[in-house]
């Protein structure tokens, strides 16, 4: 057996389409409402839905580490609970690195890929993902579940 993908390449935002451009700049400014006085690593992620609304998320940290929650997942929380009938068509996921340069693409932990990866099974769809940083690359992955092989599910 065998497990591959592919996925785009941009060196700059302004090679994005317009549209993909928006939802990034929109995570861009999300990132400003993270929590994250620990780490110092803003995440802020935006996705539009199926029917034309966005949503924002940005990472939520605690003293307690482990209480932490990723901009992932309160964003898939805040869109089952203000738009439970709607699905993701396009996440983007940025961040600002207070430590360091902010130039390499953010990739998702493992625990949002299964939250997406369930977005994706329950509402029979696929969710397009742009990985972007500021200053680098930027990669668009076609589906969540190419992030994910072999995933938990019962
Ligand atoms: N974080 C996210 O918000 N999303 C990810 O995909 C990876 C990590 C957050 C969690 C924590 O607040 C900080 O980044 C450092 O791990």
């Amino acid at each position: 057996m065998k497990f591959e993908f592919e996925y785009e390449v941009y060196d700059s935002i302004i090679e994005l389409a317009a549209a993909d451009q928006e939802l990034v700049n929109k995570a861009f400014n999300a990132t400003w409402l993270s929590y994250s006085p620990y780490s110092k690593l803003k995440v802020g992620a935006c996705a539009m839905t199926n029917m034309g609304h966005t949503i924002i998320g940005s990472n939520q940290e605690n003293g307690s580490y482990s209480v932490t929650i990723c901009a992932e997942r309160v964003l898939l929380s805040t869109l089952s609970t203000q738009y439970p009938d709607e699905y993701i068509t396009t996440l983007a996921i940025t961040y600002l690195d207070l430590n360091d340069n902010s130039n390499h693409p953010i990739t998702p932990c493992g625990v949002c890929r299964q939250a997406m990866l369930e977005h994706e099974i329950k509402n029979e769809c696929s969710i397009r993902i742009i990985l972007a940083s500021q200053n680098g690359q930027i990669y668009i992955i076609e589906k969540g579940r190419d992030l994910l092989p072999l995933p938990f599910s019962i």
